[in-house]
């Protein structure tokens, strides 16, 4: 119970319980931290301006209460954001795959960019973002993919706590010796960008491989007897994503959400057809498309973004329900209703507390 209740880590950032949500979402970040977890605003989509403000719109909810935000910031993107660069480099078959899918489900070439394609991931936006976030008061700063030592010292210096997502022990090592100072083991199960090893086979390899620097567990999280596992396996906490996306402050389309709920765990697979970088979703005829026989191989990140970006964004707009999907892990198997993120944490913690007995 000691480890939980009384965990040293929310000793020290101020949390209730050790249990930290990832959300693209403003009101669940803001819902997690006012249940007493740590709510983590996953922003390496958004613009530094709309960084800037999120941030502090997420401060006004949550008050003096600790929060974070994430950057996905892996290695050899691009310099700058030159679409046109991009374009240039992709290939006949990848344009003639989605002008396909294009036709085949109705979707409309409305002329906008999407989520993926609004800018290209690259280097300059990268150190825009982060500027923001180290000119901010966010008390946690996350890489979930790379752990560059440059933007660990920065942040360590503003005073961020700096956390490290990683997928094998080799990842974690090189993580703590650019100065991480926190590691999410995610195995995976988990939702989004994730890598081969199983959450029970890495995390207590992390935990060893970490010494004294801590370890929280991700990947197939959704109960209290997973939290108290994670514990057992020598994490000092959880870090969650597929469960939010069953909230009220989530608020997901209404045409996902009754997928999520349909999805068992087999119902979800990893595939590169989003970004390029293997992405645990739940299976739709768009992840169906990718892997039939004679689709092209998805490209690297970022040009997949861009190869996808667009057309993706229409599908969402028009509403073309067959291709709408969302990154989600195995967990999807234990939610089924939208509840508030004060439920769920409220679940989370009773559970927690009777697995711990
Ligand atoms: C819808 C969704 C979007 C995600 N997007 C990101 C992201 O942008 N950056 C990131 O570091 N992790 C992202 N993740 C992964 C989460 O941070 C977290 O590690 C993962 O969801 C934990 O495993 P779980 O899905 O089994 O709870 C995302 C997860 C989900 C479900």
């Amino acid at each position: 119970m000691d480890k939980f209740e009384s965990n040293p880590l929310c000793q020290e950032l101020g949390c209730e319980y050790p249990i930290f949500g990832f959300s693209h979402s403003e009101a669940v970040v803001a819902a997690v931290s006012n249940a007493g977890g740590v709510g983590i605003w996953g922003a390496t989509r958004s613009t530094p301006e709309e960084i800037r403000d999120g941030l502090r719109r997420i401060r006004k909810q949550v008050g003096e209460r600790p929060f974070g935000v994430d950057l996905v910031l892996p290695k050899g993107m691009p310099a700058t954001d030159d679409r046109a660069a991009m374009e240039a480099q992709i290939p006949d078959e990848h344009r003639a795959f989605i002008n396909g899918l294009r036709e085949k489900y109705d979707v409309p070439d409305d002329g906008q960019t999407g989520m993926r394609s609004r800018f290209v991931r690259s280097e300059d936006m990268a150190e825009l973002q982060l500027r923001e976030i180290l000119n901010s008061d966010v008390d946690v700063f996350a890489m979930g993919v790379g752990s560059p030592e440059a933007a660990i010292t920065r942040a360590k210096q503003r005073g961020k706590r700096v956390v490290a997502l990683v997928g094998t022990p080799v990842h974690a090592q090189r993580a703590i010796d650019a100065g991480a100072e926190l590691i999410v083991a995610q195995g995976y199960d988990a939702g989004a960008h994730t890598g081969d090893i199983g959450t029970f086979s890495l995390v207590p390899q992390v935990v060893d491989a970490a010494g004294t620097v801590p370890v929280i567990a991700a990947g197939g999280v959704a109960t209290g007897r997973h939290i108290a596992a994670s514990l057992a396996l020598g994490a000092v906490g959880v870090w969650m994503g597929t469960a939010w996306l069953f909230s009220e402050e989530e608020a997901v389309h209404p045409v996902i959400f009754e997928k999520l709920q349909a999805a068992g765990s087999g119902d979800t697979m990893r595939s590169r057809a989003d970004s390029g970088k293997t992405l645990r979703q739940i299976r739709t005829s768009w992840t169906a498309e990718w892997e039939a026989d004679g689709a092209p191989t998805p490209l690297r990140m970022p040009l997949q973004d861009i190869v996808v970006g667009d057309f993706l964004g229409a599908v969402d707009r028009a509403e073309v329900q067959e291709l709408m999907h969302t990154p989600a892990g195995q967990s999807v198997a234990y939610f089924n209703e939208r509840t508030t993120v004060a439920d769920i944490m409220r679940d989370l913690v009773a559970q927690t507390r009777e697995a711990l007995g």
